[in-house]
């Protein structure tokens, strides 16, 4: 049985990579739509075993930079399932769930920014466990952002040259505070970063199901978990 805490090698950041919506959708001749619905449910049952679970960190691949370029009615239907779901958020998330949206937040519709702001805003002072969405997020983006801050502080004459490290670019990530990925999951076959966590997962191991995202649950957290906790991680060293 897997309990957080009872070892020292259970993952304490788990990202999650929710791929084949459409698959699914397709294999049953269902619109993507009904593909994306059911994911919001995989993603919400999912949040519920983390919670079980005593996951502290977890972070869910919602939408990615390179999304905007589907079709428009598919972006739009999923922007309303954003704004279904984030409605009822605390209601999966937990009520003590910090809840963070990793990614530049202008260029989605105001009514679903303004209720990422004030559910970031609400769960600010919780620390049982952080939830993030990845939302209009890219690793790149993400380390560009970075590069960009340290360059403004650099302009202002905050800093020089030599105060630039790991920690310092590393607190500037959409991810602030939060550890380094332990996990990646992904599901529906594919093997890939897809451009998720790129300097967070340096060090994550990685797991692969052929699941689809649609029909993930508690069973294949565990199974990704136990996975996890049989390898043996080195971080460079022997
Ligand atoms: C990838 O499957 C999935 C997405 C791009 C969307 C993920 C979004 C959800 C699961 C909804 C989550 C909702 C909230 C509120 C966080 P795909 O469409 O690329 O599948 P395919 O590769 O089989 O076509």
């Amino acid at each position: 049985m897997i309990i957080a805490g009872s070892d020292n090698h259970f993952p304490v950041h788990i990202g999650i990579i929710m791929d084949g919506n459409g698959r699914w959708a397709k294999k049953r001749m269902l619109p993507r739509s009904a593909g994306h619905r059911a994911g919001a449910e995989a993603m919400r049952r999912t949040c519920d075993a983390c919670r079980k679970l005593g996951v502290k960190y977890v972070t869910f691949y919602t939408f990615s930079t390179e999304n905007w370029k589907r079709p428009k009615d598919e972006i739009d239907t999923l922007m309303s399932l954003f704004e279904e779901y984030l409605d009822k958020a605390e209601s999966f998330t937990g009520k003590k769930a910090r809840i963070l949206f990793l990614g530049d937040k202008s260029p989605f519709p105001v009514t679903l920014r303004d209720r990422m702001e004030e559910l970031e805003k609400n769960s600010a002072a919780y620390d049982s466990m952080t939830i993030m969405f990845a939302m209009n997020y890219g690793g790149r983006d993400d380390i560009v952002h970075a590069a960009r801050q340290i360059a403004e502080y650099s302009v202002k004459g905050d800093i020089s040259p030599a105060d630039v490290d790991e920690n310092l670019l590393q607190g500037l990530l959409y991810t602030k505070g939060a550890p380094d990925a332990d996990l990646i999951i992904r599901t529906s076959g594919e093997q890939r970063l897809s451009n998720f966590l790129l300097w967070q997962s340096a060090y994550a191991e990685l797991y692969f199901t052929d699941v689809l995202w649609p029909d993930f649950g508690e069973k294949e957290l565990k199974a990704a978990i136990d996975s996890f906790m049989q390898r043996q991680r080195r971080f460079g060293g022997v």
